[in-house]
């Protein structure tokens, strides 16, 4: 297994569809898969910021919410017979995907068009549309 597809989500009903896809692809060209969940350290700096959110606290919902995302993905994977690793990091999304992506030499990175935030007004979200402009390998978004 030397191909690896890294696949994005942030546990929503819309990047659930692109973990499919991605796992779909893994299968279909014996790749490997990383997924990977980043707990959004801007968002929390705003929400503490803006609502007097508690930090630590909004920090521990988000690592679960990436533990349980991840899991879920894994879960698929295994299923599937997919090989499978997981990463849940903190960091600004596009930017630990990007990174994620040059470190480990991925072939493809797939990403939901939207995902959380449900604001379909726009195309694609922030971050899928951050990731297109830096990426250097292909980027699948699902939509
Ligand atoms: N925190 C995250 N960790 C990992 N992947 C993420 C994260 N946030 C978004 N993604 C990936 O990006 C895709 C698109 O989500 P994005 O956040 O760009 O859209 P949105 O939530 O609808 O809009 P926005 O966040 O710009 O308000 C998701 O389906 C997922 O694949
Ligand atoms: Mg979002």
């Amino acid at each position: 297994m030397d191909e690896r597809i890294l696949v994005a989500t942030d546990g929503s009903a819309a990047s659930s569809v692109a973990v499919k896809k991605g796992i779909d692809l893994a299968k279909a060209t014996g790749a490997g898969v990383i997924g990977i969940y980043v707990v959004d350290e801007v968002a929390i700096l705003n929400a503490v910021r803006l609502f007097g959110a508690d930090k630590e606290d909004l920090e521990r919902k988000l690592q679960a919410t990436g533990e349980e995302a991840v899991r879920d993905l894994k879960r698929m994977a295994d299923n599937a017979g997919v090989p499978v690793e997981t990463v849940v990091t903190t960091g600004v999304p596009a930017n630990s995907i990007i990174e994620l992506a040059k470190e480990r030499g991925v072939d493809m990175i797939v990403m939901g068009g939207h995902g959380q935030s449900g604001v379909t007004k726009f195309i694609i979200g922030s971050v899928v549309k951050n990731v297109l402009y830096r990426a250097t390998v292909p980027v699948l978004v699902v939509r």
